[in-house]
């Protein structure tokens, strides 16, 4: 595979007008037309780039989604408030408005590219968390102009390519997360590179059904049971919870083992699982770790994610957690300096993981300055 350009093989940017294409997915609460920026870290994370080009003369251009708008202006999907902030951390980059205002970027027009890139010299992209999406303003722009991955999206492949292809062993492969079908391809595909899974969050209840146990009224993906059992029989061993947390039938906090009655919802991992998956990560010396192990938003249900994110940040292990709800669970928990690297990308990150190239990859290889 030829290599994807850096920000050195742009050469001389002085005086360029360059193009970042980052992932400023980032969220936010409150009102629809006055949002609060509730975590910045991804807008954080793309400033090592927009400094390298700003501190040599270029002037940047940024260019993100937010949010899915699905192809029309929509007040609450405002780059607005992100702009704020890029202005107090980086004054004087733009910002675009939102791509996605535009049906062009997921439809991949070549007008909507022809567009973004009016008047534009060069192409950076750092948006790793979006690089599994064939969207114009990923795959278009290095058809023509030249191109490079930025800090920010160099750092994740370089991670985890080091982690697909030389992981230090025992590698173990901690997954949660809703559903089972979101997680089969990499589960599949890391078959062949973990020493061990451990799964928990709701897509557990799947694999546990797949068991024989019963799951009550816990979330349970029947047209994924047959996968579940296959993998269950695989050569990788699957570490599953062993006791729950959940709601009875009269929606009553409790304990159970790891039969759930008729009924009972399962919303946590119970703490004989959580010392079981603690005593494992401790015992790893590479650790992925991607999706809660259950609804940590409700403070009933957090102890389960609060130990794994314990044990991934106290492991020597090499820890990586994947973006989205990991990484939040990480930042609630002030954990997040703790493991060796936070990937800004949650289906990115398992993208990679699972098939070793990204589209946002492959379009860099192709640009001019790169072939
Ligand atoms: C993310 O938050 O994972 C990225 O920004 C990609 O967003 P998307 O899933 O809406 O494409």
């Amino acid at each position: 595979m030829s290599r994807v350009p850096s920000l050195e093989d742009l050469g001389d940017v002085s005086g360029k007008r360059v193009l970042v294409r980052t992932d400023f997915n980032v969220p936010m609460e409150g009102p629809d037309d006055a949002r609060i920026i509730t975590d910045d870290f991804r807008i954080r994370a793309a400033l090592p780039t927009i400094e390298y080009l700003t501190s040599r003369g270029a002037h940047v251009v940024c260019a993100s989604h937010l949010g899915r708008p699905k192809g029309s202006p929509n007040v609450k999907y405002s780059m607005a408030p992100v702009r704020a902030r890029l202005a107090e951390l980086a004054p004087g980059v733009e910002l675009l408005e939102n791509l996605r205002f535009n049906p062009g970027e997921e439809g991949n027009d070549p007008a909507f590219v022809s567009q973004l890139i009016n008047g534009i010299d060069m192409y950076v992209d750092d948006a790793f968390g979006a690089a599994h999406r064939s969207h114009a303003s990923i795959v278009g722009p290095s058809l023509t102009l030249p191109s490079a991955a930025g800090r920010l999206l160099q750092r994740e492949v370089d991670v985890l390519g080091d982690l697909r292809e030389k992981p230090k062993r025992p590698f173990v492969a901690v997954l949660g997360g809703a559903k089972v079908s979101d997680k089969i391809g990499v589960i599949e595909a890391l078959q062949e590179r973990v020493d061990a899974f451990i799964i928990g969050g709701g897509m557990c209840f799947t694999f546990l059904a797949a068991q024989g146990y019963p799951v009550g009224d816990s979330i349970c993906e029947q047209d994924q049971i047959e996968t579940c059992k296959k993998l269950l029989a695989g050569p990788v061993p699957i570490h599953l919870p062993e006791d729950l947390i959940g709601l009875d039938a009269q929606g009553v906090y409790q304990t159970f083992g790891i039969r759930l009655p008729s009924g009972a919802k399962g919303l946590d991992i119970g703490p004989g699982s959580a010392a079981a998956f603690t005593d494992i990560i401790m015992d790893a010396r590479s650790v992925f770790w991607n999706g809660p192990m259950g609804m940590f938003e409700d403070p009933r249900f957090a102890s389960g994610t609060k130990t794994v994110a314990q044990a991934v940040a106290d492991t020597k292990a090499f820890t990586v957690v994947g973006g989205g709800d990991s990484a939040a669970a990480l930042a609630q928990f002030k954990l997040d300096d703790e493991v060796d690297h936070v990937s800004t990308g949650g289906g990115a990150s398992l993208e990679f993981l699972e098939l070793g190239d990204l589209p946002g990859l492959a379009a860099l290889r192709g640009a001019p300055n790169a072939r």
